[in-house]
């Protein structure tokens, strides 16, 4: 069958809004957030859902909200603190602008949340999605949100089959969000989409025989659901590689923090040096040990693996034990700490397997002080 062309698709008319919000009403999930209207809670939630999963987020939420009950409490905080609280749950950049966003509002809006599209979006960290989120979730306003859930749920609808990304399609998909959003229950409708694409319209396996919208559905009219939206062919990661040095001195081991403005700034980690082309692992630890003036024989330990968005990193791993503290270390931004005071540091995704791969060595040997 010829697919129809994506100006011509499903109806609106099929009471989409009613069908869905019916089903909200017997199925949508009781989570944390849903029980406050208060717009600093919503925004919180919004902003660890934007990469993070409801299970892992829920934790993390309570324990935030727990420290930081209100703007003027996130904005007063240490920038330190924000991003200790936020170990784990990655993609960091949303704790600092979490937290430069708290300051913005305590100074320019007085300490609330705007309830606009404009003032919101220029808050860092929120785009229009979020901000469609908040608007909707925390003051009842009719405005779309478009995240990946929704974009899928949008694509099946109207059944799309071109790349969600073009621009000319995103519009579309902009105006087709704002078109469905219920008029009446913004609140509601923003959440049961977002349901509707993580326990139905999902990814692979939708359960089109249970969804209260199939019959809206061009997709599933075409026997296409799961093929849709197209899905780009996955690009393959550059592989970086980078030797890591656990220095121990009296039970105590070097740690460094990450200079605030980079990549996973303000976070901890073992020295590390990125290994050029083919150079040798030994040398390339031999030559961070130098730098760092320390002494001590190295001990290949192993290698670790993490991937970020963007690359593959092994870090291969060597211990010794140093006798000297040398000046270069105590002057940087580098400090010797317990294994037991590492384990509560905000310590990145990398480094963090590195530090069970210590961890592990140490339940046998036993040599650090805890
Ligand atoms: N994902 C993004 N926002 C959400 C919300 N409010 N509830 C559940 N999942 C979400």
């Amino acid at each position: 069958m010829t697919p129809l062309p994506v100006e011509e698709s499903a109806p609106l008319d099929g009471g989409f809004a009613e069908k869905l919000l019916q089903w909200y009403g017997l199925e949508g999930r009781d989570l944390p957030w849903r029980n406050t209207r208060d717009p600093f809670r919503i925004w919180i939630s919004e902003i660890m859902l934007q990469q993070t999963g409801v299970e892992t987020v829920i934790p993390y939420y309570e324990k935030f909200l727990a420290r930081f009950p209100d703007i003027v409490s996130l904005a007063n905080a240490d920038i330190d603190e924000v991003i200790a609280l936020w170990a784990g749950l990655g993609y960091y950049s949303r704790a600092r602008n979490l937290h430069a966003a708290a300051v913005m509002v305590k100074n320019r809006f007085e300490g609330s949340l705007p309830k606009n599209l404009d003032d919101l979006m220029s808050l860092p960290g929120i785009g229009r999605s979020t901000a469609g989120a908040i608007l909707a979730i925390a003051f009842d306003q009719k405005t779309p949100i478009l995240d990946g859930n929704v974009r899928r749920i949008l694509c099946r609808i109207f059944a799309v089959e071109e790349d969600p990304r073009r621009p000319v399609i995103e519009k579309k998909l902009w105006q087709w969000a704002d078109d469905l959003t219920s008029e009446k229950r913004p609140h509601d409708y923003s959440q049961a989409i977002m349901d509707l694409g993580a326990t139905l319209c999902t990814p692979r396996h939708p359960a089109c025989d249970r969804c209260p919208v199939a019959a809206c559905c061009r997709a599933r009219q075409l026997g296409k659901a799961a093929e849709l939206p197209v899905r780009k062919q996955k690009k393959t990661l550059p592989q970086r590689r980078e030797v890591v040095l656990l220095l121990s001195q009296r039970g105590r081991l070097l740690v460094r923090k990450r200079p605030y403005g980079g990549m996973l700034g303000g976070l901890w980690e073992f020295p590390s040096l990125i290994r050029e082309g083919k150079e040798n692992s030994a040398e390339v630890a031999a030559k961070l040990l130098a730098a760092l003036d320390a002494e001590g024989t190295l001990e290949k330990w192993g290698k670790s693996r993490h991937t970020y968005s963007h690359f593959h990193l092994e870090s291969e791993v060597f211990f010794a034990e140093v006798k000297t503290r040398s000046q270069r270390i105590r002057e940087s931004n580098q400090t010797w700490l317990p294994s037991s005071e590492i384990a509560a540091l905000a310590v990145h995704g990398a480094h963090k397997k590195v530090f069970r791969l210590l961890q592990e060595k140490t339940a046998k040997n036993g040599f650090l002080q805890k």
